[in-house]
């Protein structure tokens, strides 16, 4: 497992993270207020368990990977519901304070794209984080190295508004329907199960599931 120690330059990075006291006030949280956004969390640890499913056994964890874990709340999460978590991001400033927090994961700093794991996970997460790349280059190299890190039979769960078709917010979003996860992911051996959209009030976004069916090339 590879950690960059090469402080980080990215436009949601540091200064944002260093600047912001909710960690989830982006994305799929923006317009709702402070108890809004903690319902819509919780509610989303909730799916997102079932998705992953139980570790068999206390000896047993299951193995995540978070991938733009910002400051840490799903992957501490995560670790408390019995799972073995690695986690990584770009923001420096993020992964020291996931760090100060404690709970179980293993946090590094590094990019989707260049991350590198000597272990397949069973579950492979990139929550909140690929509508913020705006690049379509940089969001399908960040694609391919994600999937590369799924186990056979193992999970890529991302999430993004599932609106149809491209969409851009303004010039810190890009949303990429359904069909565009497809495209980038099934020749590499991973299938769409299904988008699980939060239900959340008029919340559009949801979690895209894959599973891994065949070799990554
Ligand atoms: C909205 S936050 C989501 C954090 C966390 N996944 C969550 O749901 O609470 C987006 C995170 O993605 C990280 N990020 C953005 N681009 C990244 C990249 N190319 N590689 C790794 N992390 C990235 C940012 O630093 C930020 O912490």
């Amino acid at each position: 497992m590879t950690e960059s120690t090469q402080e980080c330059i990215h436009p949601y990075g540091d200064t944002r993270h260093r600047a912001q006291d909710d960690p989830a006030a982006s994305g799929p949280t923006t317009g709702f207020d402070r108890s809004g956004g903690e319902l819509l969390r919780a509610l989303r640890l909730g799916q997102l368990l079932a998705i992953i499913g139980a570790p068999a056994g206390p000896r047993t964890p299951l193995s995540v990977l978070d991938a733009g874990c910002g400051r840490g709340w799903f992957a501490r999460a995560l670790a408390r519901g019995g799972h073995r978590v690695d986690a990584f991001d770009v923001s420096s400033a993020a992964v020291a304070q996931a760090r100060g927090e404690g709970g179980g994961p293993r946090y590094a700093v590094a990019d989707l794209s260049g991350w590198r794991s000597p272990r397949p996970s069973d579950a492979v997460l990139c929550l909140d984080v690929l509508f913020h790349v705006l690049d379509d280059d940089a969001w399908a190299a960040a694609l391919h190295n994600l999937a590369s890190l799924v186990r056979p039979s193992g999970r890529l769960i991302v999430t993004d508004a599932d609106l149809g078709e491209r969409a851009v917010g303004g010039d810190r979003l890009v949303h990429r329907p359904a069909a565009a996860y497809r495209a980038a992911l099934e020749p590499l051996g991973l299938r769409h199960r299904h988008f699980l959209p939060y239900g959340f009030r008029e919340n559009t976004f949801g979690f895209q599931v894959f599973t891994r069916v065949r070799r990554h090339p």
